[in-house]
């Protein structure tokens, strides 16, 4: 599901659940893309770095709540690209890379450019490329060309697909293309009189797509849906002010791979798109916001669905005893001294999102055993995932299972007294940067004393009313935060200073890219996204699940 919408420099409305549904509650959604434009003006910016940014936490605080977790993100400027998974996906997502592109000359166009997400899911390469194209009528010319030069800048590391073409390719943003030709009154009243095949001619896109090489292959389902810019802010009333033509500036299109990609065939795949539409009820923004729903229909000769690493546990936690978790590595998946278990509650955000955690040191034991004191003092649902120093990632996920420790009395170091922990709470320091490239690095091992976390747990709340306070603590920790207050002292020690990860046997004789990281067994961890998803009658029509149908790759 892939939602594009240009926010400008509006904050977020209360709840923009709405821009997930109608599948938001009903589970059938795997993973939910979210690009936004947002005002990259130089005071936003510096607020948003002390803040984070309001859009990435809503979107994050909402998905959340029905079980998905952020999976990968990049910024550039205002352009912002989240992906999220449902949690149980995790070990089947690898090798995530992010990239992201500048364009126009000396950054004359600004906050315009590409960010991009790619990743091998269920052993298969997708990849969300975002644009955000030069404005105005006359640019068409221009956003070809950066269009053209995204594509080729954009390159990732090790494994088949290194381009974006070489995977499954689903390209949307505020692409900016216009309508040509007729004058404003001519467009307003073929939207009026839903007329809406006329303007399907002559918008720049739809004619480019024939004159343009690069845009070959590109299929967009029909643009049912009115022009989604420029509205007065606050109405749905289009541009009065500069009177400029209402355009389909927003758009999602996908692209099958390549026939000529060096990716093994046995890996092809097809796209059916479910709907395309806009949601007109959102006013905040000069655009309107843009989404689709799409099923990747993975072809495999056979099937398995094998995570890295198999984690055992108890069906339930009632006594300190119980924390324990056994696993097994699949053959050949090699394990680092810096790999941990997290244990995480359920509606957890992202993978540095845990109650607590424990190293698995990579001597050749295979159990973890959590201490008491980092026992979660909240009943509820949890997982265990094992986390990959290696890959990056989660590789081993458990089922929920239920959590419900005795209440200690008197106070021990789980259950400290109340007054221990009446501190100021930071609720979540979650942000982009703990999960952008350049800090996917640190592992669990610096505990920031200074942040006196007063068992944010407790404090996290779920209900659907969202507050978007900023915090007043602007923690932006890079390593990953430490679950339960001031109880936990400095007690576990970084692994480098038990074991130097150079004596180390078992670390990896030169550290992995997490390109590299993919070359796990892909062909062990094959499924299909979505089987059990509910009939949708696809969409008939122009460029939509007919003609991706008869593709075979
Ligand atoms: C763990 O990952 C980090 C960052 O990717 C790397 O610098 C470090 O060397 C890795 N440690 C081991 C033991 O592989």
């Amino acid at each position: 599901y892939i939602v594009t919408w240009n926010v400008g420099s509006a904050m977020p409305p209360d709840d923009i659940s709405g821009l997930f549904v109608p599948r938001l509650g009903d589970g059938s959604v795997d993973m939910f893309i979210v690009f936004q434009e947002v005002n990259s003006m130089i005071n936003k910016r510096l607020k948003d770095v002390l803040f984070t940014d309001q859009w990435s936490e809503l979107c994050m605080e909402t998905l959340s709540r029905f079980g998905y977790v952020l999976v990968a993100s990049q910024r550039m400027q205002g352009v912002l690209l989240l992906v999220f998974s449902k949690f149980f996906h995790l070990p089947f997502l690898r090798g995530v890379q992010t990239q992201s592109t500048r364009t126009g000359l000396g950054g004359y166009w600004g906050n315009k450019g590409g960010v991009s997400a790619r990743l091998m899911a269920f052993g298969h390469p997708v990849c969300f490329l975002n644009c955000h194209l030069p404005a105005h009528m006359r640019n068409l010319e221009q956003r070809v060309e950066d269009f053209e030069s995204i594509l080729q800048q954009q390159q990732f590391e090790g494994g088949a697909a290194v381009g974006v073409l070489d995977h499954v390719v689903f390209w949307f943003g505020d692409l900016n293309f216009r309508i040509d030709d007729y004058d404003i009154h001519v467009v307003k009243s073929a939207i009026e009189n839903n007329k809406l095949p006329l303007l399907w001619e002559r918008d720049q896109l739809n004619m480019a797509k024939n004159s343009e090489s690069i845009l070959d292959g590109f299929l967009e389902g029909p643009l049912n849906f009115p022009p989604t810019y420029k509205f007065d802010v606050g109405t749905h009333t289009y541009d009065t002010a500069k009177k400029r033509k209402p355009a389909w500036t927003d758009r999602i299109l996908w692209r099958l791979r390549s026939t000529g990609s060096p990716v093994p065939s046995h890996s092809a795949a097809l796209v059916t798109q479910h709907y395309y539409h806009s949601h007109m009820g959102f006013t905040v923004s000069d655009h309107k916001p843009v989404s689709a729903l799409f099923s990747l229909h993975l072809q495999f000769p056979f099937k398995v669905n094998l995570p890295l690493v198999q984690l055992e546990v108890e069906k339930e936690w009632t006594k300190v005893s119980d924390a324990t978790a056994r696993f097994t590595i699949i053959s050949g998946f090699q394990r680092s001294s810096w790999d941990w278990v997290g244990l995480y509650k359920v509606g957890f955000k992202h993978y540095k999102d845990y109650a607590a955690y424990v190293w698995a040191k990579s001597d050749h034991s295979t159990q973890v055993t959590f201490p008491e004191e980092d026992l979660p003092r909240d009943a509820g649902e949890y997982i265990l995932g094992y986390y990959s120093n290696n890959t990056n990632s989660i590789v081993g996920i458990t089922e929920p299972f239920q959590v419900q420790l005795p209440v200690c009395t008197p106070p021990t170091p789980r259950c400290p007294s109340r007054s221990d922990s009446s501190d100021v709470s930071s609720e979540d320091d979650s942000t982009l940067v703990l999960l952008g490239p350049s800090s996917r690095s640190p592992s669990p091992r610096t505990r920031s004393s200074k942040h006196h976390h007063n068992n944010p747990r407790r404090q996290r709340s779920r209900s659907p009313s969202l507050s978007l306070r900023p915090r007043d603590v602007p923690a932006r920790s890079t390593s990953p935060r430490p679950a339960s207050a001031n109880a936990k002292k400095e007690r576990l020690v970084s692994p480098d200073t038990i074991t130097s990860p150079s004596l180390s046997p078992l670390s990896p004789r030169s550290p992995l890219s997490p390109g590299n990281g993919v070359s796990a067994p892909e062909a062990l961890v094959v499924a299909i996204l979505g089987e059990h998803r509910p009939p949708l009658g696809p969409i008939t029509g122009v460029g939509a699940a007919d003609r991706a149908g008869d593709v075979k790759l």
